[in-house]
């Protein structure tokens, strides 16, 4: 490709039209337009890779890191940031750590998350016999439900997750690969525990936020860590009171991270200011607002989780759970 066609193809890509703000901070911070294209070029992989980087630059949160380096964004100016490092370095261990977990009760959350949901569902063949997974990613709450339900169903909005989840249910089995360091990498095998039955797992691509008319009731219905991930939330908490069948059971998870990364402020259901009170209005707030009409609540409890991301990075977050039954 000539500079003309690639300009026309950068143009063209709805992606770039996307990034095009972002573009404009690089050049506006001193990047050349030959840069720029280079970097475009790199990302989009149109052509052999132009620039000098891992190849794990390409994807995810490192391609955010690499355009923010490359717009002369320094994270570590950001206020957050800021505000972040002194608790770090001067934070009490009270005002540090809110919990007491330790890392090993931090595993198995998917597997946490299904136990949950089941120990509150009735013994009612009705209510076992459909359960939903919205924001299923690789599927293992999906499969884990298949412990007691007849179906379970995965829904996210990612190909790329449900057709892992797909390849789970056909194979029973996945291999992946996790960074160890900088271009090293390890080999692992995700399996599927061979007790259960993948027949009774399902998995669509679709949005929480516009599922399907004709989906039907479930006696159970799982959110787990999506709630402040969806553009449009109160759409989805709307819709919980035709998808879950009288006396079912709701389980929502969630570190209640609302960002405008995920969804415009309005959206939030929490994490803001009220503006007619000053109150501080909470995530558990939000959906005990938007749920309660419906909804009684079982109960909540606090559910830590670890992910690993190389061999000595791990992000462990606390979520909040909650337990609701759908009122008859
Ligand atoms: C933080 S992950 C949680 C995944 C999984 N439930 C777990 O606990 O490991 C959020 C998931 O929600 C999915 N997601 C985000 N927005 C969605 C939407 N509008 N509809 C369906 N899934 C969505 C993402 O693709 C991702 O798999």
């Amino acid at each position: 490709m000539d500079k003309i066609d690639i300009l026309r193809s950068m143009v063209n890509d709805k992606w770039f039209q996307g990034c095009a703000a972002g573009v404009g901070i690089s050049l506006a911070s001193g990047i050349s337009i030959l840069s720029a294209i280079k970097l475009w070029r790199h990302i989009r992989h149109s052509g052999p890779c132009p620039v000098s980087c891992p190849a794990s630059c390409h994807g995810g949160e490192k391609e955010v890191a690499y355009w923010n380096y490359k717009r002369g964004i320094n994270l570590y100016e950001t206020s957050q940031l800021f505000h972040e490092y002194l608790l770090f370095h001067y934070g009490s261990p009270e005002d540090v750590l809110h919990f007491d977990f330790g890392l090993q009760s931090s595993l198995d959350f998917q597997k946490r998350c299904s136990d949950l949901c089941m120990k509150y569902v009735k013994d009612d063949e009705n209510l076992r016999n459909r359960a939903l997974d919205v924001g299923c990613a690789v599927g293992r709450t999906t499969f884990e439900l298949t412990r007691i339900f007849n179906e379970v169903i995965g829904i996210d909005s990612s190909l790329s997750f449900i057709n892992a989840c797909n390849n789970l249910k056909d194979l029973g089995r996945m291999e992946y690969k996790i960074t160890t360091e900088g271009d090293l990498h390890e080999d692992y095998v995700a399996i599927v525990d061979p007790e259960l039955d993948r027949n009774c797992a399902f998995f669509r691509k679709g949005d929480a936020c516009c599922l399907p008319l004709d989906i039907g009731q479930f006696g159970a219905v799982l959110a787990c860590n999506v709630i402040d991930r969806l553009a449009t939330p109160v759409l989805f908490l709307e819709r919980l009171t035709s998808l879950v069948a009288p006396d079912g059971v709701l389980l929502i998870t969630s570190p209640y991270t609302f960002s405008t990364v995920f969804a415009p402020k309005e959206s939030w259901i929490g994490g803001y200011v009220n503006p007619v009170d000053g109150q501080h209005v909470t995530g558990f707030m939000g959906l005990r607002f938007h749920l309660q009409k419906f909804f009684d609540l079982i109960t909540e409890i606090d559910m830590p989780y670890v992910m690993r991301s190389t061999e000595r990075t791990h992000s462990c977050s606390v979520s909040h759970a909650s337990v609701w039954r759908r009122k008859r």
